[in-house]
């Protein structure tokens, strides 16, 4: 694939249709998924067509409003109890990302709100996915120059590191980690991204470094053994990293490998910050312990490109996330501003 794309939203509303971008085919092939069924969507959830928390979180509320579609009923309480179902379905796709069971709970309360018909009510559901689509790109956005007013000032352009993909494809749009490089890019501050390549599913080398190339950001890809290293060598100014749940304590869930990250950025003074949504603060969870970590097929280990790497006989250990404790991170990057995670639980309010 040659030519470069401009803006890259993930999830798009057209014609009745979802249109997701194929996450697993990237940067191979650029290809669009046509999702017209609420099964659909868990599917592509589940296989990380759609990937990363607030894009998980849009694509289900558009699946909460497919599944709404579906149902054939006049009677209310018939079509509330089917539209429960859906939302159990789209709740077992991923565990770890709370801005999927954010999004479908806000969807479930949009019908219980709405009083009017079933058409109605389906109508006020696509509106309401809508609605959250919008507000996460306006989120990523205000992150994004958050970030910018906190990023260190230095004599030189900054060199900063960040761990899996946060960027447009897993947002609707812009990017929370890739957000705050994005501002910083604009406005002249940022030399070159460091793109761990994130093992196993290496979000950080296909899919962050895809984007950076979009837009001709410099990007340089590592392994993720090599991050510690580049911090020794004097290479990297701070870290930002995004996250997929944020207990009310501060403690935060992201792909895996980003606690060794924080771990080996404490070591060296180098500032580590989290940038996130509120969405993905959940205030049920008193502490990080308490967040479900997904884990997933040991083949994405044993396995590159369909072929087997690994000794025959081998046990395959796979968590998809890890959590970082609070006293690791700098700052939690949010669209009401950067927040020292101490102070988190003074932000508690009614969530859904
Ligand atoms: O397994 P993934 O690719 O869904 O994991 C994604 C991440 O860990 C991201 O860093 C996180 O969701 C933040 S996205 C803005």
């Amino acid at each position: 694939m040659n030519s470069t794309i401009n803006q890259i939203y993930p999830v798009i509303w057209q014609d009745d249709h979802v249109y997701l971008i194929d996450q697993t085919r990237l940067p191979e092939e650029y290809n669009q998924v046509i999702i017209s069924r609420s099964t659909d969507m868990a599917q592509a959830i589940k296989t990380m067509i759609v990937r990363g928390a607030p894009a998980i979180g849009v694509a289900a509320a558009y699946g909460m409003y497919l599944g709404a579609t579906e149902i054939q009923t006049s009677d209310r309480s018939q079509f509330i109890e089917h539209l429960e179902k859906v939302a159990d379905l789209l709740r077992q796709t991923r565990p770890t990302a709370v801005n999927l069971f954010w999004a479908i709970a806000r969807m479930l309360r949009t019908a219980y709100e709405e009083t009017g018909t079933i058409e109605e009510i389906k109508i006020t559901l696509l509106k309401k996915a809508q609605s959250i689509q919008a507000e996460d790109l306006a989120t990523c956005q205000a992150i994004g120059d958050h970030g910018l007013a906190i990023l260190p000032r230095t004599p030189e352009k900054l060199r900063i590191l960040t761990h899996c993909n946060a960027g447009s494809l897993a947002t609707a749009g812009y990017g929370t980690a890739l957000g705050v490089i994005r501002s910083a890019w604009r406005e002249q501050r940022l030399a070159r991204v460091y793109a761990d390549e994130t093992r196993p599913r290496l979000q950080g080398a296909r899919l962050t470094a895809w984007e950076c190339v979009q837009e001709n950001i410099p990007v340089t890809i590592i392994t993720d053994s090599m991050a510690a290293h580049c911090m020794q060598q004097k290479m990297i100014d701070v870290v930002v990293v995004g996250a997929d749940r944020i207990a009310g304590n501060g403690d935060t869930a992201n792909k895996i490998g980003t606690y060794s990250l924080a771990i080996a950025a404490q070591a060296h003074q180098i500032p580590f910050y989290v940038a996130a949504p509120f969405s993905t603060i959940d205030f049920n969870l008193a502490d990080g312990s308490q967040i479900p970590i997904e884990e997933r097929n040991g083949r994405e280990i044993s396995h590159f490109n369909h072929n087997s790497i690994c000794a025959e006989g081998a046990e395959f250990y796979n968590p998809a996330f890890d959590v970082t404790p609070a006293n690791l991170i700098t700052g939690l990057i949010t669209e009401k501003g950067t927040i020292e995670p101490d102070s988190l639980i003074k932000y508690k309010i009614g969530q859904y």
